[in-house]
């Protein structure tokens, strides 16, 4: 059968990536990592990917005058590598509706918050801030706002007495490292069934590409 193909959008450190380069490499996770993007030139995500013997692009948003040809760019450089799903990892540019339109339902963002609380950005300091017992990570469909789209999976972890931002981000990349790939298999199951902004999750073997 024919993997899925994954276009991976990133502009940081890349340890999300790099989960889903592992995954990929050990067959639990029954897909092929076609592209990485990166807008920012230093991304280590560029650098991981190359070392995985990945295609890497880098595409600099500043390089372009209005988001909408940024936009153009990053979605035809997808379109040419024949990506079956785009996979956010840490890319710090909001996707528009050139993005949605391209590829609709087919884009997936992780979050490290248990959304709908604290969408946005330094979120684990949001979460400490509020005094939150219990935060955690999202993996949902990238819908026009910042954070909404409906969540696929969601994993937990406490927050701790003394934890600094930092302490708490190691905690949730951990569950994200675990629940990305597990929700991109799911999707490449034919698994998820959206019903408005709920996820069903089917059963193994009832989706098309089982
Ligand atoms: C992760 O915490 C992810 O949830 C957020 O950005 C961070 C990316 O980390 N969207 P990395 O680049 O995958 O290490």
């Amino acid at each position: 059968m024919k993997k899925l193909r994954l276009g991976v959008l990133a502009s940081g450190g890349g340890t999300n990536l790099q989960s889903l380069i592992d995954c990929c490499a050990k067959n639990s996770l029954a897909a092929e990592i076609a592209i990485v993007i990166c807008n920012n030139p230093d991304a280590g995500a560029l650098a991981r990917a190359e070392k995985a013997g990945i295609k890497t692009c880098c595409i600099n948003h500043r390089d372009f005058a209005e988001r909408a040809a940024f936009d153009r760019k990053v979605v035809q450089r997808l379109q040419e590598s024949g990506v079956g799903l785009v996979v956010l990892a840490g890319f710090m540019r909001i996707v528009g509706p050139i993005f949605l339109e391209a590829f609709p339902q087919r884009i997936i963002n992780i979050h490290p918050a248990l959304l709908p609380a604290f969408p946005g950005l330094h979120v684990q300091q949001q979460a400490i801030d509020y005094g939150a017992r219990f935060s955690g990570c999202t993996v949902h469909f990238v819908d026009v706002g910042v954070d909404t789209g409906p969540i696929i999976l969601q994993a937990v972890v406490p927050v701790l007495d003394g934890d600094s931002a930092d302490d708490l981000a190691a905690r949730i990349l951990i569950e994200e490292h675990r629940l990305y790939p597990q929700a991109i298999q799911l999707f490449a199951e034919g698994r998820l069934q959206l019903e408005g902004r709920r996820v069903r999750i089917l059963p193994l073997g009832s989706g098309p590409t089982s």
